[in-house]
């Protein structure tokens, strides 16, 4: 079993006569995800792409990254939302915490600060640099800056070499990103139609920065479309990713309105933020959502942990948790024992940080807040990709239930508009 929902700790909260309530609903809104007849049924393309991408589109890919990692010692990723997030949250899951070599993957056009991309410009000088820019709409602003000051920058040093080293990847015929590849020759790869930002990490969106980071995309793919094939039972209780989004919708309706995406593995800071983004986006409109938050402990044990014990009881919590031991790090013994943790001499930090968990979510429970937590075998490409997939189908199942568009973000331009206003941009007069 690639990914299991313990029951454990919310048997307590949540009964089984409530989940058998939404067993009707959940086949309904199964059918509209399948059958493709929901609101926004145009962006299901994610669902079948596990075991449906272009076996040459990726071969292609491959040797783009390939040949990426053999000229650049950093590639900058330009991107904001689901044109980044996904590889960030892969990244950083997967990836030693502190370089040790290889392609370095960094992030440009995620914010508007001329700071960051200061200081960003000093970071690479000296370097061996490549570019992959990506929008599916192509007109992104704060990308579309980041990618003129960067671009500019690269014909400056690299002058008609930049060109080889520059990566498109945006709608296949929209966008004035698509223009600008066409016309300099960029390499460039399609992000499908069918398919929103925050659900396209296993497009190539995601893959081939992955890919250049020397992560094995292919693991990756496989993970997913297990999760595409075991995810696809219709029913509550066959379906992990349909309980998960079950229990969600229960508990807010029962006034847990704030889910706190938690877990012990500091790995899964890039994760946290994607998850954030992917339920926020997709569930947050018409006055409804649960409001996605999220947490690594123990860390923030010593700083949002009062809160959580104590605090307004209007939280539930979703705990990860990786099961295999896989860096087997040993509390060594110390003949003076000063700091008193002799004790602990047998035991891997690991077990510790297990035994923490417990504690924590023993302690949570006891203080009123619900917990859903999934256990993920390991750490490896493959379980993250059916991890991904787990969270996308979960989504699109709860946004359905609590009766949106998990597709569209209708909310995210009124601040655009404003600022482009404000700005003064052509066509968007002052009201
Ligand atoms: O999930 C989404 O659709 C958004 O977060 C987009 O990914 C984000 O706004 C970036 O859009 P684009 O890729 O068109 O630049």
């Amino acid at each position: 079993m690639a990914l299991t929902l313990n029951r454990k700790y919310i048997e307590g909260f949540v009964g089984q006569v409530e989940l058998d309530a939404l067993a009707d609903f959940v086949s309904a809104a199964h059918k509209k995800i399948h059958n493709k007849t929901g609101a926004g049924a145009e962006f299901l393309g994610w669902l079948d792409w596990p075991s449906g991408m272009d076996a040459s589109e990726l071969a292609r890919l491959e040797e783009t990254a390939l040949k990426l990692r053999e000229t650049a010692d950093v590639l900058v990723v330009i991107g904001i939302g689901g044109s980044y997030l996904g590889t960030k949250a892969v990244q950083d899951l997967l990836q030693p915490a502190f370089n040790l070599g290889g392609v370095e993957v960094v992030f440009a056009g995620q914010n508007i600060s001329g700071r960051y991309l200061d200081d960003l410009l000093m970071y690479l000088e000296g370097k061996e640099v490549a570019l992959n820019v990506i929008s599916k709409s192509g007109t992104t602003t704060e990308p579309a800056i980041a990618f003129r000051i960067l671009r500019n920058w690269m014909m400056e040093k690299y002058g008609e070499e930049a060109t080889e080293r520059i990566v498109v990847s945006t709608d296949e015929a929209a966008g004035a990103l698509r223009k600008t590849a066409d016309e300099a020759g960029y390499t460039s790869f399609v992000i499908p139609d069918d398919i929103g930002g925050r659900y396209s990490v296993l497009t190539p969106v995601g893959l081939l920065p992955l890919a250049v980071a020397g992560i094995d995309v292919r693991a990756l793919l496989k993970g997913a479309e297990e999760a595409e094939k075991a995810l696809s039972a219709s029913s509550l209780e066959d379906n992990a990713a349909y309980l998960y989004a079950a229990y969600r919708q229960i508990l807010n309706m029962r006034g847990y309105s704030v889910e706190v995406f938690a877990s012990f593995e500091p790995a899964m800071a890039g994760i946290n933020e994607w998850w954030k983004q992917l339920f926020g986006e997709s569930e947050g409109k018409q006055g409804k959502g649960v409001f996605p938050a999220s947490v690594i402990y123990s860390t923030d044990l010593h700083s949002m942990g009062q809160y959580l014990q104590d605090g307004r009881r209007m939280l539930f919590e979703t705990m990860v948790s990786f099961v295999e031991d896989q860096a087997k790090m040993e509390i060594p013994f110390d003949d003076e024992n000063g700091d008193g943790l002799n004790y602990l001499v047998d035991k891997s930090l690991h077990e510790v940080n297990q035994q923490a968990m417990e504690a924590t979510a023993m302690a949570h429970v006891e203080g009123g807040v619900p917990i859903l937590a999934l256990e993920v075998p390991k750490i490896d490409e493959y379980h993250t990709g059916y991890l991904l997939y787990f969270f996308m189908k979960a989504c699109a199942m709860s946004a359905y239930l609590s009766g949106v568009n998990p597709f569209d973000q209708p909310g995210v331009e009124q601040y655009k508009q404003n600022m482009f206003e404000l700005l003064g941009k052509p066509g968007y007069e002052k009201k």
